[in-house]
Parts: C-alpha cells; structure tokens; sequence
C-alpha cells in the first residue's frame, strides 16, 4: 500500500513489499510507535535532528499561533518571526558571526554558503580566480548539486556526475585508518596540513573557501582532532581562504556544546545549520556569515554586489515560530550539558564492550560511532551485510540505529547513535543492552 505511490530516498524499491520501511504514526520524547503498534527507542533522533526529543507541545503552539497570525510572508521583504530568530542566532553565536540567511534545509544551507563563497571571493578579490572549494572524503554536505559535488563519498555522486567544477577533497581526520598516522601515538595533523599542500599546489588566489564538519556525521562518525579546526583557521587565514563549517548535524548541543566550534575556540567565516534549529518540527535552515563576509556584498555605487539569491520558502514565518519555541526549550534545559553528561556515558559503556567485531567506538557528545571489522588485528570492516542484519537486529530489539550506508565503498561498517539529547542514563543503557546481545552473536 505504502509502496504504491510513494518513492522513497535512498531506498531500494524492488523488493519493498518484502521488507516494507518503518511506518510510524506517533511519537514522544525519545520514542516513536509504528503502525503495528510497536514502540522504538529513536536512537537516531529521526535524522540526526529532533534534539529536544518529540511531542513538546509548546512548539506546536508558537506554530499555530504564528500560521493563525501571519501563515506567509517572503524574507525578500521582513517579518517579526525572522527578524527575532536572526537577533537571537546572532545572540547564541561568537561576536561578528551574525549575519542569517535562512533558507529550507541543510541542503540549501550548504549551497548558500557555497555561493556566498565564491561571489565573496569575486567581490573581494576583484583581480583573482577565487572558487575552488576544498572539502573532506567522506564528509556529507548534502543532495543539491554544490552540495553534493562537496559531499566526499563517491556512491553518492557517482550517479549524478559530472558535478559541479571546482570541488577538491582531502583526506578525512580518521586516526583508526589514517594514511598517515594511523599506529601512531595520536594524530600527527598531516591531513590538515595536507590542505595547505593543496592550497599552495592550486594557487591561494583560486581558492574561495575550505568546508568541513567538526565531527563528520553520516560518512562514519570522525570528530575533529585536538587541534585540527584551529590549523584549518591558521590555513584559510594564510591564503584568504573563507572556513565554512557545516554544523547541520553538530549544531545545537548535540556534541556537548551548543555549537561544536566551540569544543576549538574557531570562529568560522560562515556556519551552517538546520536539522537542531527547529527539532525538525518545521524545514529550516540558515547560513550565518561574519559581519566581514556580509560587508563585500555591500556597496552604494554597485547595486548588483547584493548577495544573488532568492528563496520562496526559506525563514518562513511558521519555521522561525518552531525555531524560537525550540531554542527556548534547549537553552531552558541546558540539553548540551546533557548530551555531554549522558553522550560520556554512553561512550564509556560502549568502549568497555568486549565484541570482536567492534573495531573502534568514537564520537562526541551524543554523536557516536561504533566502527565494526571482521578483524581487529588487520581492522578488516566487517561486510555490508553483516553490518545491516545487526542494524536489523537491534530494530527488532527495539533500538532504532544508523549506519553510514552508501558513504565509501567496502565501508559502510559504522553503526551510528544520535538519540535526541533528551537521553536519559536509563536509555543510554537500553541501548547499550541491545548493542551487547546483538554483537555478541556475531564473533
Ligand atoms: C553535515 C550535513 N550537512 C548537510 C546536510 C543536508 O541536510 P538536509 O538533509 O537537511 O538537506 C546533512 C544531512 O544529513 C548533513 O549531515
């Protein structure tokens, strides 16, 4: 029935009917219930985005108040909503990062920040070629074209290729497999310095901006290293480079800090948010730029210096409504201290599981990967399908987990945790319950 008209993303059709997806009709707190009745343990927060964990009513309220008062109006012009969420985005982020340009979704997010870029880069740099954009393997940035040609994981793109010119990947910060540091005592930041080498080997004047995640996400789970984000500032400051850091996932507490930047003391050029800004509750997403990004797009004599893009949806009323009622209940419940108290703890109970096929358990906050091999002497990934029967496994157990599906082939053997930060101890340990009997079978 479900099959019949509606397609799926990412989602193999053929066969459907066999092993139809999740249809889930109602939800509350961390939990969700399917059709049949059954309740899950949401440990992936939706997508990686409903934060303040389902039902809260209060955002259902300030939405309905705001569609009764004002259901539509365009940011071509203004309205109270996006007016109030700009000033309080502006308020939660570090001084001169405040500048918001709201749009749909991370997606739109990623590309807007790509554009701003490159039309910076031109604006500022008038003599010069500036917009190339250096970005991660394995990182994801998302499906519309600038997005994707961004995005490091070639199952990905390979489809709709050829992409957008002018995209350069590096290798990821990933210590367990590192090309060069992995066996080492700790990250030696070659991978970091591996962009400079780019940059240099490019030309600094062709190059508009470097992207990244703070904690890689869907490609597998890789939190910065210990200095990583800062030699990414030091390099984009060397060579007039903007540092765009893509904090859809990581934003709003979900790594134990309201914004993951925050864990190196690095202000980006330009950020950019979704998923946490509104819980999901309503599509929305921004790219936020410094005050001196902002300033190049300004110009009395130059009318066509305006930053060239325009949304019919993007800062609707209603969204900037669920981001306000969002953003009171996260800074109400304080839910980044949460999310570092219950993610460390999580953490620790995961790492003291003794499976054989876990490889590596890391992450940041409630953000956390569990890397499984066939063998821990070689680090050899366990297979594919291996990986997803004990996702199955733990969905039939209760326990709604991820994977890093279609991200790198031969490697799509990270199992992934990204509960809404609401988690309590007690479910932090259910899910440690479900893990330990569904590995253990698997030696
Ligand atoms: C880091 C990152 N950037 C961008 C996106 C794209 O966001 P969306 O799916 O809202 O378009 C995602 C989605 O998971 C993401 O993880």
């Amino acid at each position: 029935m479900n099959q019949q008209h509606l397609w799926h993303g990412n989602l193999q059709h053929h066969g459907l009917e066999h092993r139809p997806p999740l249809e889930i009709v109602a939800a509350e707190g961390c939990c969700v219930q399917a059709r049949d009745g059954r309740r899950y343990l949401d440990a992936m927060a939706g997508l990686f985005c409903v934060n303040v964990g389902y039902g809260r009513r209060e955002i259902v309220d300030a939405v309905a108040a705001q569609m009764a008062r004002l259901p539509y109006y365009p940011l071509t012009q203004s309205h109270p909503p996006g007016i109030a969420l700009a000033a309080r985005l502006a308020g939660l982020l570090p001084q001169g990062l405040d500048k918001v340009f709201f749009c749909n979704s991370g997606s739109e997010a990623v590309e807007t920040a790509l554009k701003m870029a490159r039309q910076y880069g031109r604006q500022k740099h008038p003599g010069e070629n500036r917009y190339k954009i250096i970005a991660r393997h394995r990182g994801y940035h998302g499906f519309t074209m600038g997005a994707l040609s961004a995005t490091g994981q070639s199952p990905r793109r390979t489809a709709f290729e050829p992409l957008v010119p002018g995209f350069l990947h590096v290798p990821p910060p990933d210590p367990y497999r590192c090309g060069f540091c992995a066996g080492q005592a700790g990250c030696t930041l070659d991978c970091a310095a591996e962009i400079e080498r780019l940059i240099r080997m490019e030309g600094p004047a062709t190059v508009a901006a470097v992207i990244a995640e703070p904690v890689i996400g869907g490609g597998g789970i890789f939190p910065a290293p210990e200095g990583y984000l800062e030699r990414l500032r030091e390099i984009c400051d060397r060579y007039g480079a903007l540092l765009i850091l893509d904090e859809v996932i990581t934003g709003f507490g979900r790594t134990g800090k309201l914004f993951a930047f925050e864990h190196a003391g690095v202000r980006p050029d330009i950020l950019t948010v979704a998923k946490g800004l509104t819980s999901a509750y309503l599509p929305l997403g921004a790219a936020v730029a410094t005050a001196e990004v902002f300033e190049a797009f300004l110009s009395a004599g130059a009318p066509e210096t305006k930053f060239t893009q325009l949304s019919t949806f993007g800062g609707h009323p209603a969204s900037c409504a669920a981001a306000m009622a969002n953003l009171d209940i996260l800074l109400r419940e304080r839910l980044w201290e949460n999310a570092a108290r219950v993610g460390g703890y999580l953490l620790e109970r995961l790492r003291a599981l003794s499976s054989p096929v876990i490889g590596e358990v890391r992450g940041r906050g409630l953000l956390l990967g569990i890397e499984l091999v066939a063998d821990r002497q070689t680090r050899a990934p366990l297979a594919e399908g291996r990986v997803v029967a004990a996702q199955s496994a733990l969905r039939e157990a209760g326990v709604l987990v991820g994977r890093n599906s279609d991200t790198v082939p031969g490697y799509g053997n990270v199992l992934e945790l990204s509960p809404p930060l609401i988690l309590t101890e007690a479910q932090a340990g259910t899910i440690v319950q479900a893990l330990e009997s569904v590995l253990a079978g698997m030696g």
